[in-house]
């Protein structure tokens, strides 16, 4: 049984949350901690570099919510249990409440930055950045009162909408080459403050829709109306999409899934993005048995919801 466990840094008083493979990390003052290398993840956890949020975004007339709420598309979307622990059908499992404590870890963060757009990626695919990007969109969602908007900004392999049940198109490619607006591109959950961004129609040129700042614009127009936007990304390392998109985010969460991310590369692609608001670490699929016992924290489940 695979098992998401949560390593994001606490930047408030720089104290590490350590898991099985960060147990000898040392954390620095500056740069990111020396890495305990296990063979299979990456064991560090990056230093918080900064979260100043980037400049030259164009003044944008706000989106008023009464108008999204009128005009965005309400499908009734259908979760895959693969991706999604927090079925309708049933009270949350121990994976939930480990999104629900990664959650509560990232509003004390916002307590010390403004932070408010956080871009998922990792070092390679099946990682498990989608997985992570919808189920903490959704504890977000879940609060009473509280709006979150998931964007599924992977335009060469989008797979939230999969992973949601939801339409692929309209989307954000669509937005960004300048054939939907926001409203149309925005989906509502009908009954929770979930707002979603499919990744559109496939394009050929991914890099210069997501590098022609209109995507800096949409966020400009609709930050005010959600408590939180979650950016789906490609993985760091193959492509440069990553690094634009956490140069329009206020920080970065770093998925790396145990015993799949080779250490090496892990470490190049935080290498990447120390430079960008790089907040933590998620390490996703760790085994249950491989933290009971010797750590009291951490994240449990399978992806599928079920114990
Ligand atoms: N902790 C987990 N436990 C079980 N399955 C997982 C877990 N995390 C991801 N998966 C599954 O692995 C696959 C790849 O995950 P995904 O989130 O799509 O990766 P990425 O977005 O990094 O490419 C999906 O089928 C997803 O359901
Ligand atoms: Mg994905």
């Amino acid at each position: 049984m695979s098992r998401v466990y949560e390593a994001l840094k606490n930047a408030q008083d720089q104290q590490t949350i350590r898991g099985p493979l960060e147990a000898e990390a040392t954390p620095q003052e500056s740069g990111v901690g020396e890495p305990v290398h296990n063979g299979k993840a990456a064991s560090r956890i990056p230093e918080i570099l900064s979260a100043v949020r980037p400049e030259g975004a164009p003044p944008a007339r706000l989106l008023q919510l009464e108008e999204l709420q009128q005009r965005c598309a309400k499908p009734v979307w259908k979760p895959q249990l693969r991706w999604n622990v927090f079925p309708k059908e049933r009270p949350c499992g121990r994976q939930a409440e480990q999104f629900h404590s990664l959650r509560a870890r990232l509003y004390s963060l916002r307590d010390t930055r403004p932070i408010q757009t956080l871009l998922i990626t990792s070092t390679t695919a099946a990682e498990g950045k989608t997985f992570v990007a919808m189920n903490l969109a959704q504890s977000i969602a879940r609060q009473p009162g509280r709006r979150a908007l998931l964007v599924d900004a992977d335009l060469r392999a989008s797979r939230l909408h999969i992973a949601l049940g939801a339409p692929c198109a309209p989307g954000l490619s669509d937005y960004l080459a300048g054939e939907s607006d926001e409203c149309s591109i925005i989906q509502a959950d009908s009954q929770e403050g979930l707002f979603f961004i499919p990744g559109g129609k496939p394009r050929s040129n991914p890099a210069e829709l997501l590098a022609n700042n209109l995507l800096r614009a949409l966020f400009s127009r609709v930050l005010p109306l959600f408590d939180w936007i979650i950016v789906d990304a490609p993985p760091a390392l193959p492509v440069a999409d990553a690094s634009v998109l956490a140069g329009m985010c206020d920080g970065v969460i770093f998925v790396v899934r145990a015993g799949v991310a080779a250490f090496d590369m892990a470490q190049a692609a935080c290498g990447e993005l120390k430079h960008k608001n790089l907040l933590g670490v998620v390490l996703n699929g760790v085994e249950e048995e491989a933290i009971y016992g010797a750590y009291g924290y951490y994240y449990g489940g399978n992806g599928t919801g079920g114990e």
